[in-house]
């Protein structure tokens, strides 16, 4: 695995921390965007260069970690050829991998506690993409985001 982009807002610092420690453990580089405290911050501050970095490629997936994952989430899919997703649970997990190709996991830091987030990470790393007709699906996705936009 390439790179993977670390961001998180104080709602998700400990998580990430967490995580950080599991990529350790398996010896997968990643690229930490902040936060580094609990103190209070914008999660935008901290989502947008690291979606940026999996949108151009610099980095090979993410992991975004907020109070719930959906401010997260939210910035995250503006960029192109971003397909992040929120998993509250292994199953969640196992599917955005399987049918979403999700290149940016999103968890909650007050929905997910940090032992089934490590469970949700391991699996979400673990689970390839089963391609097929669910290509065609995100197929039809990145059709959108190549379309012109509309003049203003
Ligand atoms: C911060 O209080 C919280 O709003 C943030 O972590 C996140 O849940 C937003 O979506």
């Amino acid at each position: 695995m390439n790179q993977i982009a670390l961001a998180a807002d104080h709602g998700g610092y400990e998580l990430k921390e967490a995580v950080k420690q599991l990529l350790d453990e398996r010896a997968i580089t990643y690229r930490d965007f902040g936060t580094n405290s609990d103190e209070s911050c914008d999660y935008p501050d901290y989502a947008v260069p690291a979606a940026r970095s999996v949108s151009e490629g610099i980095s090979e997936r993410g992991i975004f970690c907020c109070g719930s994952a959906a401010g997260m989430v939210i910035v995250a899919n503006k960029f192109p050829g971003v397909r992040a997703v929120a998993c509250q649970n292994e199953w969640a997990a196992c599917m955005s991998r399987l049918h979403n190709d999700a290149n940016i996991l999103a968890m909650g830091g007050r929905v997910v506690s940090l032992e089934e987030a490590k469970r949700i990470v391991t699996i979400w790393l673990e689970t390839e993409f089963e391609g097929g007709r669910h290509a065609r699906r995100l197929d039809k996705i990145t059709d959108i985001e190549d379309a012109p936009q509309p003049a203003s």
